[in-house]
């Protein structure tokens, strides 16, 4: 899978997507990101990349002809994405999608107060977003989207069962999980962990993971009772 990556922090990639699951998918090139320096596509002396905005107002605006240059410099095929905190918010769902399209991806980084919207409007860009709260720029947001999709690619995640039964799958939070020893500082596993019964065990997982999603997010367990009629 390529993803390009057209950001004025090169440097900030692969950060921590070098390490662990992603890290080992990055280097056995299961996932190549080709990540590009908006400001290399700057014509003027000062290397610019952002402008006024009209109509007046704070920031500064990404300028839409060095944005342009950089796209045509990488674009090949598959969808565009804006990292914007105006986009689509970004789920379990959507990490999901794009690790079994396996389609070259592009997706575009902002700063300041953002791009000229006709670049957004020429590319069809399509916006996403990490959350409803305002970061500085779009590469931590897309470091956590890039780790989502990666674990899930079907070549990389080692047991297959993980993402079936982990947060979100079911639009469930997941049950909580313990390692030995059976009794810390007072502390012991549930009984029904120890006692072998597959089924005793499975049900009692899937309650906890009920009363949690219940109790913590409303919003998920609503989707989870009109999927389950
Ligand atoms: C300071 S923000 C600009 C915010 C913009 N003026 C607004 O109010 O919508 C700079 C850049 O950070 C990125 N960014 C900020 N919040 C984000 C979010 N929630 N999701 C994805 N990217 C975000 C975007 O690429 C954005 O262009």
């Amino acid at each position: 899978m390529k993803i390009n990556i057209l950001t004025l922090y090169p440097e900030m990639f692969p950060g921590c997507l070098g390490y662990s699951l992603a890290g080992k998918a990055l280097a056995d090139r299961k996932v190549v990101l080709n990540v590009v320096n908006i400001r290399d596509f700057a014509t003027d002396n000062y290397k610019s990349v952002d402008d006024t905005p009209f109509g007046g107002g704070a920031g500064m605006v990404m300028k839409r002809e060095v944005l342009d240059a950089a796209i045509k410099s990488v674009y090949q095929t598959g969808p565009i994405y804006y990292l914007s905190p105006r986009g689509e918010v970004f789920s379990q769902e959507t990490a999901k999608k794009w690790a079994d399209t396996d389609s070259e991806m592009t997706f575009l980084c902002g700063r300041f107060e953002g791009i000229d919207e006709r670049v957004i409007q020429k590319w069809y860009i399509q916006e996403i977003s990490i959350g409803d709260f305002v970061l500085s720029g779009g590469e931590p947001a897309l470091i956590a989207m890039l780790d989502a999709m990666i674990r899930l690619l079907p070549s990389v995640m080692g047991n297959s069962d993980s993402a079936v039964e982990e947060s979100f799958a079911n639009n469930l939070l997941e049950y909580p999980q313990y390692t030995k020893p059976q009794n810390w500082e007072g502390i012991s596993v549930p009984e029904v962990l120890l006692s072998g019964h597959h089924e005793n065990i499975r049900k009692w997982r899937l309650e906890q993971s009920q009363i949690l999603t219940k109790t913590r997010r409303p919003d998920l367990w609503t989707k989870y009772l009109a999927n389950q009629q």
